[in-house]
């Protein structure tokens, strides 16, 4: 049928089918600002606005949009700088969305930005309320729309012709460490949310001009206005549409399968099945060679070994064709018994998940019992520890299995190019891994073999896994056509990957005094059918939450501390890397156990965990015992900011007047210096908690970055990575780093990160260790780029002079040039038009790399605040504070924004995220609307500071930031209901049903 779709002003005419969705019209039409993020519409990422109001175009028919006024973000406003064409430049709200740093993967901004359009144009004034109710359809999984809601109220400011501050003078710098004052907000006075960080400053950083200040993000330009960034947002000729057929069964044989229809279907251009491939087993975790773990999985294999699982590959013509083939794939089964729960894994007599000839074990795998990796940690004497302590505290503790739910889904585009390589665009965070892994399973030589990493929308460690780019590449190898493969929401939640659940038993061993005398974990870990990150992600758990506390005294010599895990595998999607990578497991438990040990003592449980807490010069515990199956390497931890942390955070919440108040508890006691922005129940009890915890930053003597820098004509530079920026702002802090060792700002830094031909080598972005290893590899390259620029300037003066008077090391760079010691410059595009064209002309360019020997660990104090209905068990989590020391904090506006959007996952981690399957295995949680993660209308107040130190490994002295926000919001939620209501619990999210059951137990 033919329509007229009314776009921006402009009519379109079309041929389309009447099914064709408004979101397909669009997108078909090249509009790449209207985004997919589910089938339903309940993500808001294809939101566009219709006669002014916010619609999802993924809901509507492009017929039904007919006689309709479409407007979408390509509608608003352009980069300011068109050449000779005049231009308005970007919209207030795009302008706005920039400054505030309300962008991290960008996803989700166009939609967020319309629908907050639609608000501003009946609303100039609105509230933060009114925002947030205006945003609350258009989910965002990165930011904890802090930021987003600032740069709202700053575009409404700015369109009724206010005067706005610049964004960096809200940075609140305080005068002294006893400094509590607020941030200052003054023209935004009806925000009640903590818009900018707090950052006490180490002193160290005093001189720079680009580190540590709120730069803004170098991609964030392109991001408002919805350019075509990501890896679907691409048109190739002939593209073909991938579907997968996935298992119904949670543990069977395929006996017979007949395709003989599908393919005889009119569009479809290949059906494969595991017949038609070769059989090469793999890991699909994005890890170093050798990965550390088992080699369990194939492209498509006879037996399935979860609901989800794969069973064939179909690429056709339309995605609408590719569904019906799927429906005509015949499929003879045999059902195997399945293991849904991982305590009966092990059991003698349980059914064996993986038992073909093929499998290849690692370290202590053991197929035959169902037992993906095994990992027996002794430090100290344990035994001898238990034995000395006055009381010895067990419990059991259980945390759930839950998802990354990055708005993006994965996403793959292969094709063959005219050199006959194979090219494969993928929404990665390790591109370089992909290239490596798929070469066997795909029978090409590495060389052969190109991987382009476009912006990606969001990852959290779900992309950190080679996980679906073999199906669009078979398929591109079976038909020679370009194929795109992009999961549904609901293949997000059956065949992606998710955080391990596990089951956790915690021995303490304590003196009445505090002193803890031994300290030990066992975790039973659920890696589900295949072992992808098994080993490393349960590592972590024990190796990196239980090193925190190494006890005091002579115990803090010579710490006893035992983590045991095994790590099984059950009839259930499979586990793998999410944010924080097996640590929140670990803190949920031991935390939460730290409190009850305090309580239970009488000991105040801030003091009893900085009694017993690791300190700075100390050995970290586990360094000595554990390497991720490869020989340990003793590590001393030179920074630890937490005391600093404990005292700026509990200032910030109102610890000393709220903990132990019972007048505050029963809500008869306002203290708040700020109303709240969240509405709370009757038969309310309040109550405040703190946790405590430490990360790690990369991978010792494994994580590799590389950086090259050329100098431009004009003093530009183009940088050049192979880190992966998910969103973090790693482009932007990589570029800050650079531009600082350059003296030029970071608009001259033209960042580019990544693809296999181009860029040097990186592990890609994980483990937090993009600034700390791809920035000093960044930083190595400018310093060898500096070095030469001096160089040559040194030789222009000496030139023009007619002397040999200077020398290199006298020379300065800073406000893009050359500065001498008698204050005389040569501008940075002279010197480089000098090397480019006139005197022994030369490229100046600079490559390095670095590989860490060690990883200096982050620490954080997490508190939060919380009101339980005690009628309803209903948790209200009012306020979240985290006070953390990442080292020097290099762009203050990202930075913020990982450890508000990390809080916000965290509290979905503490309160309400679950995955959980029915007795045959079938997945109960699908889509968005059984999922919940947060709203921006449903957010508690989060405020962010941080505490520099300078880490000496550094040049710049950062730490990781990225992961340790998802650490301590569960337990210090946890600790936070049991100062309310009194009752312990055990397993998280701590649901209604759970705080009410254990209100009723107790009561
Ligand atoms: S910035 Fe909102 S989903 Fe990533």
């Amino acid at each position: 049928m033919n329509i007229t779709l009314h776009i921006n002003g402009t009519d379109h005419r079309i041929d389309t089918a009447p099914s064709t969705s408004l979101f397909a019209a669009l997108r078909g039409l090249g509009f790449h600002g209207v985004k997919f993020g589910d089938e339903g519409g309940l993500s808001g990422a294809d939101t566009i606005l219709l006669d002014g109001k916010p619609v999802n175009a993924g809901s509507i028919l492009a017929a039904q949009a007919e006689g309709h006024k479409i407007a979408t973000i390509e509608a608003l406003g352009e980069h300011p700088e068109q050449g000779w064409r005049k231009t308005d430049g970007l919209h207030p709200l795009q302008q706005a969305f920039v400054e505030s740093g309300a962008i991290q993967c960008g996803y989700c901004t166009p939609a967020q930005i319309l629908a907050a359009k639609s608000l501003l144009d009946v609303n100039p004034n609105p509230t933060e309320a009114e925002i947030r109710e205006a945003i609350s359809g258009v989910l965002c999984r990165c930011t904890g729309y802090i930021k987003p809601v600032q740069a709202v109220l700053r575009a409404a400011a700015m369109m009724r012709g206010k005067t706005i501050s610049d964004i960096r003078d809200s940075i609140f710098v305080p005068r002294g460490p006893d400094d509590h004052t607020q941030t200052p907000n003054i023209e935004l006075s009806n925000i009640s949310t903590q818009v900018m960080p707090k950052v006490i400053i180490t002193p160290k950083t005093g001189t720079w001009q680009t580190v540590g200040k709120p730069e803004i993000k170098v991609d964030a330009i392109k991001l408002v206005q919805g350019k075509p960034a990501f890896t679907a947002d691409i048109e190739k000729r002939g593209m073909l549409v991938a579907k997968v057929l996935h298992s119904p069964h949670a543990h069977a044989l395929i006996k017979k399968i007949d395709t003989s229809k599908a393919k005889a279907l009119e569009g479809v251009a290949a059906v494969l099945t595991w017949q038609d491939i070769p059989r090469v087993v793999y890991s699909t975790a994005g890890q170093s060679d050798p990965i550390p773990g088992p080699l369990d999985t194939f492209s498509l294999d006879h037996k399935v070994r979860f609901v989800g699982d794969r069973v064939a590959f179909v690429a056709a013509e339309t995605a609408e064709i590719a569904d019906k083939a799927l429906s005509l794939i015949e499929v003879e089964y045999e059902a195997l018994p399945a293991i849904l729960d991982s305590t009966k894994a092990m059991k003698p007599g349980a059914a064996r998940i993986h038992d073909e000839p093929e499998y290849v074990n690692f370290a202590d795998s053991n197929p035959e019992k169902n037992l993906a990796a095994e990992i027996r940690i002794d430090i100290g004497d344990v035994e001898k520890g238990f034995a000395e302590a006055d009381i010895v505290f067990e419990a059991d503790y259980v945390v759930p299995k839950v998802q990354q739910a990055h708005i993006e889904p994965h996403v793959a585009v292969t094709y063959w190019d005219e050199d006959d390589r194979l090219v494969i665009r993928t929404s990665t965070q390790v591109p370089f891994h992909v290239r490596r892994m798929l070469a066997p399973v795909l029978g090409l030589p590495v060389k052969r073999i190109r991987v382009i990493k476009p912006r990606i929308g969001g990852g959290f460690g779900g992309k950190q896994e080679v996980l679906m780019e073999d199906v669009a590449a078979h398929l591109t190898i079976a038909t020679r056509r370009p194929v795109i493969y992009e999961y549904t929401r609901e293949e997000e939640f059956i065949a992606a990957r998710s955080r391990h659940p596990m089951k956790i038993k915690m021995k303490t061993g304590v003196k009445l005094d505090g002193t803890i005398t031994a300290n030990e974990m066992y975790a039973l870990s659920d890696t589900g059918a295949y072992g992808c990150h098994a080993l490393t992600v349960t590592g972590n758990t024990g190796h990196k939450s239980m090193a925190l506390y190494v006890g005091d005294g002579e115990y803090r010599k010579a710490p006893n501390i035992r983590f045991y895990a095994d790590i099984v595998y059950t009839n259930t999607p499979p586990s793998g890397a999410y944010r924080g990578y097996g640590v929140p497991q670990g803190y949920w438990p031991l935390d939460r156990h730290m409190e009850k040990i305090a309580r239970t003592l009488n000991l105040d449980p801030i003091e009893f965990r900085l009694k017993n807490a690791i300190r700075a010069g100390e050995y970290h515990p586990f360094s000595t015992a554990w390497n991720e199956g490869r020989e340990p390497r003793p590590e001393i931890i030179h920074t630890v900011g937490l005391e600093q942390c404990v005292i700026q955070g509990k200032a910030a919440i109102g610890w000393d007047d709220k903990f132990g108040n019972e007048e505050w508890r029963a809500g008869r006691l306002t203290i708040d210096r700020r109303p709240s922005i969240v509405h709370r129940p009757r038969s309310a009890r309040k109550g405040i908690g703190v946790a405590m915890v430490m990360q790690g930053t990369a991978i010792p003597y494994l994580d590799m970055g590389g950086a090259s820098i050329k100098m431009n004509d004009d003093g530009s530079f183009n940088l050049l990575v192979g880190a992966t920026d998910l969103g973090t702002g790693s482009d932007t802090v990589l570029a800050q780093m650079a531009a600082e060792v350059l003296g030029v700002p970071v608009e001259d830094i033209i960042t580019y990160s990544s693809d296999t031909d181009f860029t040097p080598f990186d592990v890609g972005a994980y483990a937090s260790s993009t600034t700390y290893i791809s920035g000093t590899a960044a930083t190595n390259a400018a310093k060898i780029v500096a070095e030469k620029i001096k160089e040559r300037a040194v030789q222009m003066m000496n030139k023009r002079l007619n002397v040999q008077t200077f020398e290199r090391s006298n020379v300065t760079l800073i406000n893009r040039c050359a500065v001498f010691p008698d204050g005389q410059t040569i501008s940075l595009s002279e010197i480089a038009l000098n090397a480019l064209h006139k005197e022994n002309q030369e490229q100046i360019m600079g490559v390095a790399s670095y590989v860490s020997p060690v990883s200096p660990p982050p620490f954080a104090a997490q508190f939060a605040e919380v009101t339980v209905d005690t009628e309803t068990g209903a948790v209200t989590v009012d306020r979240l504070v985290m006070a953390v020391d990442s080292g020097v904090i290099v762009n203050p506006l990202t930075a913020s924004g990982q450890i508000e959007g990390g809080m916000t996952q965290a509290l979905g981690y503490a309160v309400c995220e679950e995955m959980r399957y029915d007795d045959k295995g079938n997945a109960i949680e699908r889509d968005f609307d059984r999922y919940h993660i947060f709203r921006a209308d449903e957010m508690p107040d989060l405020e962010t500071i941080f505490v520099e130190t300078f880490e000496p490994s550094h040049p710049f002295g950062v730490k990781a930031v990225a992961e340790i926000p998802m650490d301590g919001v569960a337990p210090a939620v946890g600790n936070a209901i049991l100062d309310a209501v009194g009752v312990n619990l055990d397993d998280n999210p701590v649901t209604p049903e759970k705080v009410w059951r254990a209100i009723k137990n107790t009561g």
